[in-house]
């Protein structure tokens, strides 16, 4: 049966429904999924059940695969895997417990950020029947498009800076739990400068690149009005009308696009409600 893709009614994401992903799929089936990724930006699959190395095969379709700079939460056999989790075994996290518990685009803080990331769910918090642990993601190309003319003509020509480190340090200061970088890690991620706004490399659409996550600040503006600006875009892009939130069930693989969105772990869980997923993260280029 060919595999269908169900666009949702919002701003972004599609299904796609008829696929096994344990399964090697045919080119016309990867060059389907490869256009709606790019089109829709999240793809969400129900119902599967992938091993890690069918995982990996899955996510190379779309790319070279990174190994993630935070080593400690690496799986132990396929590094090109990160274990997102809060389970502890033996007192230590089997895997990042905060993968983004904040707006985000992944990697942003690179100075080659990663084009896209696959998450596999495997066990999923809930209680009295609800799911804990949604994610939401964001379109930031519709939101950008939303804009008045004026203000998208003026912060297409702005640079902001974007940092790991910095990040890690003001959740430090607000004294939310936080990941220690060691020396290695914070040589690996000193502060890029990136655009603004940024390009899809396939499709020619605008996107807002700026996120509370990893932007410090707008280059050469003073730092109200950048605080300000940052704010406002961030508040803008973050709206429902942008959004689509996804309500994991065990066997979900939700891929996306970083290109053109930004994304929030709410964190309304703890132990012991579990929470373990699987994610890989594919290279992408520099933006522009
Ligand atoms: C991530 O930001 O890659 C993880 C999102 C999640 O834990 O839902």
């Amino acid at each position: 049966m060919a595999l269908r893709i169900e666009p949702f009614d919002g701003a972004i994401g599609a299904a796609v429904i008829d696929v096994d992903l344990a399964q090697p799929l045919e080119a016309e089936e990867r060059e389907r999924l490869i256009e709606a990724w790019n089109r829709y930006s999240v793809l969400v699959f129900r119902d599967q059940q992938i091993a890690p190395d069918e995982f990996l095969r899955y996510s190379r379709y779309f790319g070279d695969l990174e190994v993630h700079v935070l080593e400690q939460y690496l799986h132990p056999v396929h590094p090109e895997i990160l274990v997102v989790s809060n389970i502890l075994e033996y007192g230590r996290n089997i895997g990042i417990p905060d993968a983004g518990h904040y707006w985000h685009t992944d990697l942003s803080y690179l100075d080659v950020p990663s084009r896209g990331s696959i998450l596999y769910a495997m066990e999923i918090p809930e209680a009295d029947g609800e799911t804990l642990g949604n994610t939401l993601w964001a379109s930031t190309a519709a939101a950008y498009e939303a804009l008045p003319e004026a203000t998208r003509a003026w912060v297409d020509g702005l640079q902001a800076e974007y940092s790991l480190s910095k990040r890690f340090q003001k959740l430090a200061d607000d004294g939310t739990k936080h990941i220690e970088l060691s020396d290695e890690q914070r040589e690996k991620t000193p502060s890029v400068t990136h655009p603004v706004v940024r390009t899809h490399p396939a499709t020619g659409r605008r996107g807002i690149l700026v996120n509370e996550g990893h932007t410090t600040h707008i280059v050469g503006m003073p730092e109200d009005e950048s605080q300000a600006l940052l704010q406002e875009l961030w508040d803008h892009t973050t709206k429902p009308d942008f959004t689509y939130c996804h309500e994991w069930r065990v066997g979900d693989v939700v891929m996306w696009d970083n290109t053109l969105t930004q994304h929030l772990a709410i964190c309304d869980y703890a132990l012991p409600q579990r929470r373990l997923l699987h994610r890989t993260t594919i290279t992408g280029e520099r933006p522009y």
